[in-house]
């Protein structure tokens, strides 16, 4: 387990909002954005799902998984008596890249301080990284996510040992309906990490 250097400190960061105000690293996606779309959720939510970059409804919207992948990992949580307040949603870049290409290896480590800080700031039993891109960015190595999804592995953040456990992103259920059983195994390993602060008032409907 690899102990990654203290996130600089960028300017950017705003810690009461766990978000970032008017950064400027990476050029490209500076003219891409619309805006920078923070991750939601409990400031200290047990369960932190991590995704890739925001697509256009995310960058219209401003939060994190609002269009058909949203839709996906919503209903998701809903099976597990889970919603989407009782979480928190972010992801590894927070500016949309344009054509919804994957972001650069250079836009990924200009954002990652923001990841590090929010991750150390909820602090949650469990980071949840939703496909690849974030899998391989929080773990540092590459990932085979079909084959590994459900797999738990532990990083350093901050001098914090915290837990990843690696998901399917969920719009591979939308490509390939045959990953849905994987995908919502992954969910159900999730909520053995969301204690009673989790818990959705969805079930007592
Ligand atoms: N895909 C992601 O990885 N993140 C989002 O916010 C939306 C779709």
């Amino acid at each position: 387990m690899g102990e990654r250097p203290e996130a600089q400190d960028t300017g950017c960061w705003n810690e009461d909002k766990l978000g970032v105000t008017g950064c400027k690293r990476c050029p490209e996606l500076v003219e891409s954005r619309n805006r920078i779309v923070d991750g939601v959720g409990p400031g200290d939510a047990d369960l932190l799902f991590v995704g890739e970059a925001p697509g256009a409804n995310e960058d219209d919207g401003g939060e994190p998984f609002v269009g058909r992948s949203g839709e996906v990992l919503d209903e998701h949580l809903r099976d597990v008596g889970l919603s989407r307040t009782d979480v928190r949603i972010t992801n590894c870049v927070r500016c949309r890249p344009s054509e919804n290409r994957d972001p650069s290896a250079k836009e990924r480590s200009n954002c990652r301080p923001y990841l590090d800080r929010e991750i150390a700031a909820v602090g949650p039993e469990l980071v949840v990284a939703l496909g690849k891109v974030p899998a391989e960015i929080l773990l540092g190595r590459s990932v085979a996510v079909t084959a590994e999804a459900g797999e738990i592995e532990e990083i350093a953040v901050a001098g914090e040992t915290r837990r990843v456990l690696l998901c399917l992103h969920p719009a591979a259920t939308l490509y390939d309906p045959n990953q849905r059983d994987l995908f919502a195994d992954t969910i159900s390993t999730a909520t053995e990490y969301a204690g009673d602060g989790g818990q959705s008032t969805l079930g007592e409907w």
